[in-house]
Formats: structure tokens, sequence, C-alpha cells
């Protein structure tokens, strides 16, 4: 389904009915990614998947992304879906959609999940290699960023299958979304400070192998949100909903039963 917002054309998937849980995804992947949550929560949830700006089937405008373009994004969808609240799960990227999302509509959030994320800015390194992936992605294309990103993405023992449907995902999108949100999250601000405020129900999920956002960075948010539960995902990396989706799954369910 398609929402057309000023200058951009966004994708979304909806599937079933209930009380309203919408899964923003990791970077440079497509809502797609959360087909088995998708498949696990219909029955008993109204589930809102958007490809993100620049990725999936949805529009690629010249960057960068703000990621509080990005909430501004989801939340219109949300308004146009007559969702006055929702949980909001984001791994990622998506986690830091929602920090902004947080900031800018909290009063949409009944409860969120942040998963194989980080509060913390990029350091200035991190700003460079963002704008060297993106100067990458301008001159080679996607492939460029699925050859450097997929082996990080995942754990060593991430089976062939994962990484063939990442490969796919990550060479479907274009190089100017890739790169739009590149520079996007190098300049995304510090969501430290906002945790304390955070008092609806949070359930931080981390991979044990994530090496991207470590389970030490899942420690400290859980420490630092006053109504948080830490899920630590054996056996996954970061991409930790595609590789362990019975475990991910599990932990949505039982958070979101209570
Ligand atoms: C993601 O999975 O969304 C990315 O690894 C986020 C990032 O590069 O900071």
């Amino acid at each position: 389904m398609q929402l057309y917002l000023p200058g951009i054309k966004l994708n979304y998937n909806e599937a079933g009915n209930g009380p309203v849980v919408v899964l923003l995804h990791a970077f440079p992947l497509a809502g797609a990614m959360w087909w088995q949550q998708v498949a696990a929560l219909r029955a008993n949830y109204r589930v809102i998947v958007p490809d993100l700006r620049g990725f999936g089937d949805s529009d690629a405008p010249p960057g960068p992304y703000l990621m509080d373009q990005m909430a501004d994004d989801v939340a219109a969808l949300l308004k146009e879906r007559g969702v006055t609240q929702s949980a909001v799960v984001g791994l990622s990227m998506g986690g830091y959609i929602a920090f902004s999302l947080w900031r800018r509509h909290r009063q949409l959030l009944s409860a969120l999940v942040l998963a194989d994320t980080r509060a913390a800015p990029d350091s200035a390194e991190g700003q460079a290699t963002r704008e060297a992936n993106a100067c990458l992605v301008e001159r080679e294309g996607p492939p460029a960023i699925a050859a450097k990103m997929i082996p990080n993405l995942v754990a060593p023992s991430a089976n062939q299958t994962i990484r063939n449907t990442l490969t796919q995902l990550i060479h479907a999108n274009s190089s100017q979304g890739i790169a739009g949100a590149l520079r996007g999250m190098a300049l995304r601000p510090d969501s430290r400070p906002d945790l304390a405020s955070i008092n609806i129900p949070t359930l931080v999920i981390v991979g044990s192998e994530d090496s991207l956002t470590p389970p030490a960075e899942a420690e400290a948010m859980h420490q630092a949100l006053p109504n948080s539960t830490l899920v630590k995902i054996e056996g996954a990396g970061h991409l930790s909903n595609l590789e362990q989706p019975d475990a991910f799954n599990a932990a949505l369910q039982s958070f979101f039963a209570a």
C-alpha cells in the first residue's frame, strides 16, 4: 500500500487485527526483513510495516534523511491509518527513529521495543566512515555496501539463506537511498539524555553476538530506562529478528501480553 507525503511516496504493509504494532526496519534493508514477525503477530495484532524513505518500494529522494524526518514519515503514516497509539519496534536504525518518535510524537507511543540499537550518537570516526560508505555506494552501487556490511550484520554462524536474503534486500535498494540514510544517521542526536524520560514500558533486545550494537550498549540503555526489560538472544548477531525469529517473537509476545 502507498501513502503520498509531500515530495515522497511511502510504501507500507499492514496485516492483522488488534492493538497496533509498528515495525521499523534496519539499515540498509526494508520492511520485508520483518516477515517472520508479521507472520507471528498478525493473529493478535494489527501490524504496520513501512519501507522507510529511501528503502524498499518507497521513494528515495536526495538525502540526508534525518531521523526526525523519518519519524515524521511514520507519524504521518499512523495518522493516515487512523492510529492514535501503537507499540513501536525499532531495530538498529529503526531504534534511532523510535527515539525521534519519542521526542516528537510521544503521544502516539504506548510501548517501545529497542532491538540491537544504541542511544549514543556517532563518534567523529563513525561519521567519517558513514561519509566514506556514502561515497562508496554512490560510486559502486549497493553491492559494494552489501559485501562490506553483511559479515557484520549477522553472527558468524548465520546460514547462507539469511545471507542471501540480506543480499537481495540490499541490492534492491538504490544508491541514493542508502547514501541518504548513511548521512542522516551520521547527523542523529545523542538520545542518551532522553532515556530517563521514557516512562512507557520498553523492551530492550540484543543478539548475544551483535558486534555493531553489542550487549554492553543494550545493558547501558536498560540501566538508564526507568521501565525496561532486557532480553538477550543467544546465537544471534545484529539482526536478531532474522537470525533467531522464534526467540525474538517469543520476547515480543510475552512483552506485549504483559
Ligand atoms: C542498522 O542495522 O540499522 C545499522 O547497522 C545502523 C547503523 O549503521 O548505525
